[in-house]
């Protein structure tokens, strides 16, 4: 089966509890980004947290009734108690902002509220995210508390650390909606990769001529950021080998940062010993400057030469260690796709060449998609146009696994 990347949760319900925290300010925009993966989402919010956001937000980005009594005073048409309801319904719960005083009631299997009660109920998985002041944090009642939690299995998506709307500096910041949000997807996401080791090479590598310039090309890691996070979506051990970009890699994977191409080179090797699966979707630099000048170059003739050897072909070099790994390459071309791309990977020795076609603004490098073609050894497995560079990155992984 496929996967549709942005809307793989269709279908899929979580049950969001707010807590009363300052943070609660961000609940709406998780709602919205859980809305935005097809998920259906029930809020409920505690007493406290109605200080800080209004359930008509909350019922307007979700489309659904916010529970808040567990004793409501009207009953809907039909006859169901809401916290076995909400509990048997979610596909996973999800509490953000996870308060001190809510942490500590889990942790004692309290269920004086709603939001409580339906957690204890539930066999579904629960995602907890504490945010407080950063004492209240550190507070070995609150510390044994999470611990508890993660020992009877709660997931826990730790605070990260600021300035805090209290005016205090440390951990306990809420984490940004976006990163709840694209834990929830690696929680609820089925993880057909599970087990599998995978290696990840991404971006480009710069070659320095001096202490100011050097050589490098488009190359921005857009296509190896999508392969890295829909790698540990699917519950695969990734691995990235990157050289400079600004894009941010999925959180669960070890990232290992290069320069250069010969960098690259040594940061594989080291790490292919550990893997089932390369791919090798970095913009390798073909040249490096013969010398490089730890002085700056000075401006001087009209003309100028910088002398450049080779750099060292990644994949021809480990091709011995392939053993039954599955290697995976990338081709960028601006004409004769197929053709070179096929020749690279009889060359390179590889399972799988995906080829994109450059030059044009919708594909290849800094775009968000790409047109090109999948190549094995057999023939063309995939035709692919103007196709997002998320949705072609689990495209990728399903024809890897067939070859696993
Ligand atoms: O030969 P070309 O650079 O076009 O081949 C592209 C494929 O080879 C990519 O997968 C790239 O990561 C890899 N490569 C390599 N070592 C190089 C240059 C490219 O492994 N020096």
């Amino acid at each position: 089966m496929g996967h549709t990347a942005g809307e793989d949760l269709e279908g899929k319900t979580v049950v969001y509890g707010v807590t009363g925290g300052i943070a609660a300010y961000k609940a709406p925009l998780v709602a919205r980004g859980l809305k935005a993966l097809g998920v259906d989402v029930h809020a409920v919010m505690t007493h406290a947290a109605l200080h800080f956001v209004t359930p008509l937000v909350m019922r307007t980005l979700t489309g659904n009734e916010v529970h808040v009594e567990m004793f409501p005073e009207t009953m809907g048409s039909s006859f169901e108690i809401d916290h076995i309801s909400l509990a048997d319904r979610a596909d996973l719960f999800l509490v953000a902002p996870a308060t001190a005083d809510f942490i500590a009631k889990l942790a004692c299997g309290m269920a004086d509220d709603l939001l409580s009660c339906s957690i204890l109920a539930t066999r579904a998985p629960v995602l907890v995210c504490p945010s407080m002041n950063v004492n209240m944090l550190q507070n070995r009642v609150t510390q044994e508390n999470l611990d508890r939690l993660k020992q009877r299995g709660f997931h826990v998506l730790e605070p990260t650390t600021g300035e805090l709307a209290c005016g205090w500096e440390g951990a306990g910041r809420l984490p940004e909606p976006g990163r709840i949000v694209q834990e929830v997807r690696m929680l609820m996401s089925e993880h057909d990769l599970s087990g599998i080791r995978v290696l990840i090479t991404s971006g480009p590598t710069c070659e320095d001529i001096d202490p100011v310039r050097f050589i490098t090309n488009r190359s921005t890691g857009k296509m190896g950021a999508a392969l890295v996070e829909a790698a540990c979506i699917r519950g695969a051990r990734v691995k990235v080998v990157s050289g400079p970009v600004a894009v941010d890699y999925a959180p669960w994977a070890e990232i290992t940062s290069v320069r250069s191409a010969r960098e690259m080179l040594d940061a594989v090797k080291d790490c292919l010993g550990e893997v089932d699966v390369l791919i090798m979707a970095a913009a390798v630099a073909d040249y490096t400057p013969h010398t490089y000048s730890t002085r700056k170059i000075k401006k001087g003739e009209k003309t100028a030469h910088i002398e450049l050897t080779s750099t060292p072909d990644i994949l021809a070099t480990i091709r011995p260690f392939k053993e039954s790994k599955v290697f995976v390459g990338f081709a960028a071309e601006t004409d004769n796709l197929k053709t070179y791309a096929q020749d690279k990977m009889v060359r390179k020795g590889l399972d799988m060449i995906v080829a994109n076609r450059v030059g044009d603004a919708d594909s290849g490098f800094a775009s968000d998609t790409n047109s090109g073609v999948i190549l094995s050894p057999e023939g063309v497995m995939y035709d692919f146009e103007n196709m997002g560079k998320d949705l072609l990155a689990h495209r990728i992984l399903d024809l890897v696994k067939e070859r696993l």
